[in-house]
């Protein structure tokens, strides 16, 4: 493959892009020709193993004939996983979770035009990944707008290359960016491609009075939106969902504590559940469920032939197992708080109120918290 041809994927892309209604204005277009998705993927990529269950990975590297091709699909190309392991470090296939990525390129642009960018905008952009979406922010605004951080050095480092590459240095911090990057506020943009259980109120102080932040926000149930919040000048945000069903690999410090020693699941106290597991087969209700039990995880258990269903809240030391009992579920509970009682409480209010869609919801953050509401019927 030729330089020309990666001019004509990226055009091609481009085209694409615009067709699906993510790519709508002309600046970012122009940055999305210009910038090459596939100079941030010179360490190659992995593809998942089809048909593989738990998933398994394996690199695809660019002496691959289709691996520039590859590089302007609309696809997710996972980058780094388990914290360490990059493409060129296996020959063979690899079983563990992914922890970075170059986010599908839809995605990307989508959030870019969400993020309502003008002309002198400072923008504070968390997990650099591989820097192609801190690329685009630099030809879009130019380098000194633009600051970036990633939790991972050497994540950072490749990112840092491939920009310099390209010609782009904007400012690479390493660090945690739940805690933002104090010496470069105020941003009047700040956008995470990282997923957040809440939106972390450092953001908030650090964007200017009108700004914005864009965020998907995420729990331990795995469903989650993104949140776009303007900044006011108490050191408050509010704004609402995006709708679409975005997910993203959770901040480090914020992925699930290993489940442990399950708690004794025949202890607690059964009732008859008003609502069964299969409410959280629904994006929705789902979302609405972890509003109410954030850090719960769900696990299924095989037993006797049967699959019962297990929430449990580490931190909390609180569980709830739900069971088939005949044509109903059953609930047993133990632990200081009640789960299943609060997802049942908020699952079914939110329903009473009509169930109205994520894109209704309202989202606030304050320094003490942040608070996510939905209209009353
Ligand atoms: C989906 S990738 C980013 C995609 C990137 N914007 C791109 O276009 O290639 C998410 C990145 O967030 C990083 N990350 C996770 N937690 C973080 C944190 N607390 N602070 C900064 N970066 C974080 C991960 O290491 C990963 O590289």
């Amino acid at each position: 493959m030729t330089l020309m041809d990666s001019t004509a994927l990226r055009r091609a892309l481009a085209d694409r892009l615009a067709e699906g209604g993510f790519l709508r204005t002309a600046s970012w277009r122009t940055a999305v020709e210009a910038v090459p998705r596939h100079e941030f993927l010179r360490s190659g990529f992995f593809e998942q193993v089809e048909g593989s269950a738990p998933t398994a990975w394996r690199p695809v590297l660019p002496d691959r004939a289709d691996w520039l091709e590859r590089c302007y699909a609309d696809e997710s190309l996972v980058t780094q996983i388990a914290g360490t392991v990059m493409p060129g470090d296996i020959l063979g296939e690899i079983l563990r979770a992914p922890t970075s990525s170059s986010t599908l390129p839809s995605l990307v642009v989508r959030m870019l035009e969400e993020l309502r960018v003008e002309e002198a905008s400072r923008v504070l952009e968390i997990g650099t990944g591989t820097g192609y979406s801190t690329g685009l922010l630099c030809h879009r605004l130019g380098d000194e707008l633009v600051t970036s951080v990633e939790v991972d050095v050497e994540v950072s480092r490749r990112a840092s290359v491939a920009l310099g590459s390209c010609g782009y240095f904007p400012q690479l911090v390493v660090g945690d960016g739940l805690a933002g990057h104090k010496d470069g506020a105020p941003y009047d943009r700040l956008i995470a491609t990282c997923g957040v259980l809440e939106v972390p109120h450092a953001w908030i102080e650090q964007t200017a009075p009108g700004g914005v932040v864009l965020a998907t926000v995420c729990g331990w149930l795995y469903a989650s939106e993104l949140a776009r919040l303007t900044v006011d000048g108490d050191g408050v945000a509010h704004g609402g969902f995006l709708g679409g069903q975005i997910s993203f690999m959770l901040a480090r410090p914020q992925l699930p504590p290993s489940l442990g020693m399950l708690p004794d699941l025949e202890s607690g106290t059964e009732r008859e559940a008003r609502l069964g597991p299969d409410v959280l087969d629904d994006w929705d209700a789902r979302f609405v469920a972890q509003l109410a039990a954030p850090r719960a995880q769900h696990i299924s258990l095989a037993l006797a032939g049967a699959t019962q269903h297990v929430l449990v809240d580490v931190e909390a030391g609180a569980w709830a197992t739900l069971a088939r009992d005949g044509e109903r579920w059953a609930v047993r509970q133990g632990g200081p708080v009640p789960l299943w009682d609060m997802v049942e409480d908020h699952v079914l209010r939110w329903r009473a109120d009509g169930s109205p869609s994520l894109e209704r919801f309202e989202a606030t953050v304050t320094p003490e918290a942040q608070r996510v509401t939905w209209p009353k019927a």
